[in-house]
């Protein structure tokens, strides 16, 4: 009996030793900063951990820090505008690639994917062909030849280099629109109607055959009334399941995740479970431009803690639970940030009255914040067996 319990002392002693020389070295001292990157701890999940990139702040010769941060904290990169048509073709016919090639060699350089953003969309276009369309000097048929080139060319420049690309963006109108029953709104729909959105997968499909192919939009973080006249996550669920009934070549979609604190937001079971249902359509799915802002009261401006640091806590708190959706479910495959640190937001510069701010992981001094260090936990913390790996579907054809 004795002997029995030493050797199955022994065994489990032997197993235990296994199992310990498996885990990452990292996991028994979580408070240890040695190889604690955000992208070495999301790989031990296989979830992609990405950020936007400004090219200005990237090629800043006075700001080594933004390049040291994007390439040891991140395994994903997207570039924040160098990949938009006003940036790529700003005169009709002619190409400009520096940016974004840079981009994509930094990042390959750097062992990083890339999300490609943004194909379809209908800000920043170039003027050749908002004013084209508004003198009538190219008429609808021309347009669809038009995005239809504009897709084949940009998408078959980096073919093979781009894992996801964001091929439509911000097709659908919200609630405080008009008319609010919710509609496909903007330059697109308004001059091609809707059928433009199976048209551009189809395209891109068609120039890059493994690129994952994905519809991105905001405030689809999580299911409201059910109702897709006033539900935006219902009327996505629904566009992007009709898409995939006719045959249209879509892998996932894109939630940007641009929350605001004065908001309250989301719970982790109301994300996760949206992500789930776009999952059960046999979708991917990726947050795409998350950032937290808050409102800059005078008493923020002037450093006060007590303004600072519940804003501070809130702001993590949101990644938090957007994060823990994703690691939540296995189809989710990549949590991307728009900008990692407030010297280089979009937020300050769109929203200014009230003006908001403090919206990204690291301060303007490039200090991680306490946002940061709750991904971080979530990163270390999160394991089998409610997070387990990733599982990437086939691009569909
Ligand atoms: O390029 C000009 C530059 O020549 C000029 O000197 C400068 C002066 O203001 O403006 C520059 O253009 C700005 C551009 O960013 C590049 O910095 C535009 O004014 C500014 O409007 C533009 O804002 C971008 C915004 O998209 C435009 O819609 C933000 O940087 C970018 O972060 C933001 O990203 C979008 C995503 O693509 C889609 N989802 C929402 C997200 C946030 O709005």
């Amino acid at each position: 009996m004795l002997l029995r319990r030493w050797i199955a002392a022994g065994v489990v002693a032997v197993a235990t030793v296994g199992v310990l020389s498996t885990v990452p070295a990292t996991a028994g001292r979580p408070h240890d900063p040695a190889d604690q990157s955000l992208r070495a701890l999301g790989l031990r999940h296989g979830l992609y951990v990405g950020t936007a990139v400004d090219t200005a702040a990237l090629d800043d010769p006075d700001d080594p820090r933004y390049r040291e941060i994007v390439r040891d904290e991140f395994s994903s990169v997207t570039a924040e505008n160098a990949m938009k048509w006003e940036s790529l073709e700003p005169t009709r016919g002619r190409y400009d690639w520096a940016a974004a090639d840079k981009i994509v060699a930094t990042a390959q350089r750097n062992g990083q994917r890339l999300r490609g953003h943004v194909l379809v969309w209908h800000n920043q276009l170039p003027t050749w062909l908002t004013d084209g369309v508004a003198d009538g000097s190219i008429d609808k048929a021309q347009l669809r030849q038009i995005l239809r080139q504009h897709i084949t060319t940009v998408v078959s420049r980096y073919r093979g280099k781009i894992w996801q690309w964001d091929v439509v963006n911000e097709a659908v109108s919200d609630p405080w629109d008009d008319p609010p029953t919710l509609h496909y709104k903007g330059f697109w729909a308004q001059h091609l109607g809707p059928g433009y959105v199976a048209d551009a997968f189809r395209w891109a499909r068609a120039a890059d055959p493994k690129a994952l192919l994905f519809y991105n939009d905001y405030n689809i973080e999580a299911f409201g009334s059910g109702d897709p006249a006033d539900d935006k996550t219902q009327f996505v669920h629904d566009m992007v399941r009709d898409l995939l009934a006719r045959g249209v070549p879509i892998d996932g979609v894109g939630s940007q995740g641009h929350l605001g604190t004065q908001y309250g937001n989301f719970d982790t079971f109301q994300v996760a479970d949206a992500l789930r249902r776009f999952a059960k359509l046999g979708l991917a799915t990726a947050f795409t431009e998350v950032d937290v802002r808050s409102q800059l009261t005078e008493g923020v401006r002037a450093g006060v803690p007590d303004e600072i640091n519940p804003r501070l806590q809130a702001s993590a708190a949101n990644f938090h639970v957007l994060l823990q959706a994703c690691l939540a479910e296995p189809r989710c495959l990549s949590f991307t940030v728009w900008g990692f640190t407030d010297r280089h937001s979009w937020v300050p510069g769109w929203f200014d009255d009230p003006p908001e701010g403090l919206a990204t992981l690291y301060d303007e001094n490039y200090q991680p914040k306490r946002a940061y260090q709750t991904v971080k936990a979530d990163l270390i913390f999160a394991g089998p067996p409610y997070v387990l790996p990733r599982v990437t579907p086939r691009p569909r054809r």
